[in-house]
């Protein structure tokens, strides 16, 4: 039987919650342990001959993040590997072409028809206008990318929301500044002001020239975040901050399984499965009574993931989920669904 030799880009990332991540440690772990060959590729660093080099892979491996300085190049050599389709890639184009950006996702989810909430997703000033004058508030305003709710916004007012579309369609900003700031639009074009003049460098996205909306779903305390990893669904309770509507990135997690409805886990099921993703973690919410998914990303804390005390698997479309006892590091299904995945090219 052959065995397929893997490059893997490596990762070394801080996340939101400051631990340190690196899928990439644990997959040359975990090729060591079942004899598999991998190649250690750093696009980063100063010898050239990286894309000499992973020509004579059989598969490609990268744990990108959302800053630009590591999701900029990473989407753009998976997209090349994807365009000449040669070798496997880990994430593959479905999974990663819609990351951190949600204007994308609205598209992309309403196209496949999974429940979202009612979004929309403005690219000129006048219709974003005339949207505006006539919606009922609140709306939730969301930047395209941003993580742990930093970019998320309740907006109670027709006035806030023009004050919104003229920040977004005429100075642009990094970022939303904290809703409860005095002075926050002053603030905001005071300290841009200072990030250019200082040079300072910036890992984040330059939000111009559209606006995203999205219908406000009250009565969600919580939102649950399931991730489906091949067969694999993990799923855990996020909960607001206090006085808050938001969930993401407060930390307050709940990770017992009994508290996990079934509808959001075949929710999750099938959205992976109609988007054929890899990994894909949805933030589930309730609308009316039914789940709806506010996001989607490929990436996450993996500790989260390890912390679940067992995950689900579903059988057959029609069946129901089968709850499967035991932590597994998020990692280490990747690992295993991708290398089972060359070993059937390789050998068939
Ligand atoms: N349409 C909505 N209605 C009510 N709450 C929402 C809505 N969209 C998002 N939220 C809440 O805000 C949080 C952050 O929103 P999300 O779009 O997931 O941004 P982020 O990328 O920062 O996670 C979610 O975890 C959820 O609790
Ligand atoms: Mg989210």
């Amino acid at each position: 039987m052959n065995k397929p030799i893997i490059a893997i880009q490596r990762d070394h990332q801080q996340l939101s919650s400051k631990r340190w991540q690196s899928f990439s440690t644990r997959w040359h772990e975990l090729a060591t342990q079942q004899g598999v060959t991998t190649l250690d590729v750093d696009i980063f660093s100063n010898s050239a001959n990286w894309l000499d080099q992973l020509k004579d892979c059989d598969g490609f491996m990268w744990w990108f993040a959302q800053p630009l300085s590591v999701s900029r190049p990473g989407r753009r050599l998976i997209t090349s590997l994807a365009h000449l389709g040669k070798i496997p890639t880990f994430p593959n184009l479905n999974t990663i072409w819609h990351f951190d950006d949600k204007a994308a996702q609205s598209y992309l989810l309403q196209l496949a028809d999974i429940p979202t909430p009612a979004t929309w997703v403005f690219w000129s000033k006048s219709q974003a206008g005339e949207f505006i004058e006539s919606a009922n508030y609140p709306l939730v305003l969301k930047l395209s990318s941003g993580v742990i709710s930093k970019n998320v916004e309740l907006v109670h007012t027709r006035r806030k929301a023009r004050r919104h579309l003229d920040a977004l369609f005429d100075s642009g900003m990094y970022a939303l500044p904290p809703a409860n700031l005095p002075w926050r639009w002053f603030v905001r074009r005071t300290s841009e002001a200072m990030r250019v003049f200082l040079s300072k460098p910036t890992d984040e996205e330059f939000h111009k020239g559209y606006l995203l909306l999205q219908e406000f779903l009250p009565g969600n305390d919580f939102d649950i975040r399931v991730t489906v990893i091949g067969k694999r669904a993990f799923a855990f309770r996020r909960f607001n901050r206090p006085g808050d509507f938001r969930a993401s990135g407060s930390g307050r997690i709940d990770w017992d399984p009994t508290r996990i409805p079934q509808d959001a886990l075949l929710l999750a099921f099938r959205t992976a499965s109609v988007l054929q993703t890899q990994s894909l973690a949805v933030d589930v919410l309730r609308r009316n009574g039914q789940p709806v998914i506010a996001e989607i990303s490929y990436y996450y804390e993996g500790w989260a993931i390890t912390k679940c005390p067992g995950h689900w698997e579903l059988p057959t479309h029609a069946s129901e989920p089968v709850w499967v006892e035991g932590p597994i590091q998020p990692e280490d299904a990747i690992w295993e669904d991708f290398v089972t995945r060359l070993d059937s090219r390789l050998n068939r």
